[in-house]
């Protein structure tokens, strides 16, 4: 069995709307409604969790019965963190084996090859994270915002969601956490990576338009890469797209 869980227990206070941001239309459906499709449209999903920030939990409800989402088996109140978020979806989930991905529900452009390729490589890996290259060289500061360190970009990426595990693995490392006072952690990964660390976190390759929608800007993105979806529906790093692009370059000689 894999489940896929729907992290939307955020109230996307850096987009500032006053509601939680997943609510928010883009391309005609709200932006949760175009993330719960991907999973609803994947073979290799059999159900989907979804974690709703407090307070919002009926909206989401209606969201998904309005739009007839038959593998939704259950709607939920989030946590007060993203990890306290998952942790509510592991218990709903319940201590069967299965393969578990999380994903962030502001991230609606999520393709079905990333889903296929998170799910196939959990038949050899225990846990699976999805991430890009950084075309930014990224730089380390120090308390005083000087640079104390530039890592070398090569070995640098970008990391998005899903991220996927088989159920035992981050259980365990959850449990691990539960633990230790100290914790503290932005993602899954890094919960395993710190309490697991001898099981090896497969990194497949995300995508350019798998945006986390997070501030204003990104809603425009996310608005604009919907509609060249529409108009052109093949990955937009198809060599046939670069194609397109140089077709459609413009070379001004001598212009001021
Ligand atoms: N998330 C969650 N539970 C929380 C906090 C965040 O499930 N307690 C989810 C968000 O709903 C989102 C994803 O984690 O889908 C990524 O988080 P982020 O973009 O930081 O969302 P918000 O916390 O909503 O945004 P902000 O930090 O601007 O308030």
């Amino acid at each position: 069995r894999t489940v896929a869980v729907v992290l939307a227990g955020g109230t996307g206070s850096r987009v500032g709307l006053g509601i939680p941001k997943q609510l928010l239309k883009i391309a005609g459906k709200p932006i949760i409604e175009h993330t719960i499709a991907v999973f609803e449209a994947a073979p290799e999903i059999d159900e989907i969790i979804v974690l709703m920030a407090p307070g919002y939990v009926d909206d989401a409800r209606r969201i998904v019965d309005a739009a007839g989402f038959r593998k939704v088996t259950r709607v939920i109140s989030g946590g007060d963190t993203r990890n306290a978020t998952t942790r509510l979806a592991l218990d709903a989930i319940g201590p069967d084996d299965c393969n578990v991905l999380f994903h962030d529900a502001v991230r609606p452009l999520l393709s079905p090859r990333i889903v296929r390729e998170c799910v196939n490589a959990l038949w050899t890996y225990e846990a699976v994270d999805v991430a890009i290259p950084s075309a930014d060289t990224i730089i380390q500061v120090d308390a005083d915002d000087c640079i104390s360190d530039i890592p070398v970009r090569a070995h640098l990426r970008r990391g998005q969601t899903p991220q996927a595990f088989r159920s035992g693995t981050i259980r365990e490392a959850y449990r691990l956490a539960a633990d230790d006072p100290e914790f503290n952690a932005t993602d899954d990964c890094g919960v395993v990576l710190r309490y697991l660390p001898h099981v090896p976190i497969k990194v497949i390759p995300g995508a350019d338009e798998n945006i986390k929608v997070t501030h204003p800007v990104d809603v425009h993105l996310a608005d604009k890469l919907f509609q060249l979806a529409a108009q052109n529906p093949r990955p937009l790093d198809d060599r046939a797209y670069t194609e397109e692009l140089r077709g459609r370059t413009i070379v001004i000689f001598g212009g001021s």
